[in-house]
């Protein structure tokens, strides 16, 4: 037990002081997902599909989502199959962006990576992604020699041009479309596309550790029992 104990706080001095040292700055932000009880908000959803067909798909793919996906959250068939319309495509298609690696190469040096499971593939996650997105100051420092400088990126030189601008696109819901709510909303949407077993993994998580607890206190008390007829 001591063994096991001493293993585990050595790994989590180890990974914490590993991402301490990556130098990059990541803010924790509040995702809903992250609640016990959450479920996936179709409104969120919509928001950050919004940016993700609207923006992102401009450089990047997302080769396991498709519109279909969109009905396990909520969304019915004639509104999936309404989307997929929108955007020229067909309810079972990937989304898949338009410009050619080969092209990408060309115009920036660096294929955009597919973005269906980045918040997986990178440390942080949504927080990451999210940091990305925000992390293109006004000022950079005048040292700066590269791409374009991004605070959160490793190494500061990324070769994605920042992607967002305030109002660049007009949510239906009215919500106002700042640089920070698109981030937030396009993040919590490859959360989902990243991991949309989380919240159902995350209520059986709960369930388990509450009869865990039930049947703890069950045993304190047949416990108690015996030993009280025991002593007697
Ligand atoms: C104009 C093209 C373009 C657009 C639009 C664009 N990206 Fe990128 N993105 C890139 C390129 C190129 C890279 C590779 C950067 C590198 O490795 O230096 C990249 C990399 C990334 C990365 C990975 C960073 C890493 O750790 O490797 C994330 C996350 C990302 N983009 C998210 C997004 C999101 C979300 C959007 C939409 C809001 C978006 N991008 C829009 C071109 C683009």
């Amino acid at each position: 037990m001591k063994k096991i104990i001493f293993t585990l706080a050595v790994s989590l001095v180890f990974s914490a002081s590993a991402f301490a040292s990556s130098g990059n700055e990541v803010e924790k932000q509040e995702w809903s997902f992250n609640k016990l009880t959450a479920n996936w908000e179709k409104d969120k959803i919509k928001r950050g599909y919004t940016v993700a067909t609207q923006v992102c798909i401009n450089c990047h793919s997302f080769k396991y989502v498709s519109h279909r996906n969109l009905m396990e959250v909520g969304f019915s068939e004639v509104e999936a199959m309404a989307m997929a319309a929108t955007m020229d495509t067909k309810i079972n298609k990937p989304l898949l962006s338009a410009l050619e690696p080969t092209d990408a190469k060309d115009s920036f040096g660096k294929i955009p990576p597919d973005l269906s499971v980045i918040n997986k593939a990178r440390e942080g996650g949504a927080d990451y992604v999210y940091a990305i997105l925000t992390g293109y100051p006004e000022e950079i420092p005048i040292d700066f020699e590269g791409a374009n400088y991004n605070t959160a990126f490793a190494g500061h030189n990324i070769a994605m041009p920042a992607p967002l601008s305030e109002d660049l696109i007009e949510y239906e819901d009215g919500t106002p479309a700042t640089i920070e709510q698109m981030a937030h909303d396009v993040a919590y949407f490859l959360q989902w596309t990243a991991e949309p077993e989380l919240l159902k993994r995350k209520k059986l998580g709960t369930y388990v550790l509450v009869y865990l607890f039930i049947f703890a206190i069950l045993a304190i008390l047949v416990n108690r029992r015996i030993w009280a007829r025991l002593k007697k």
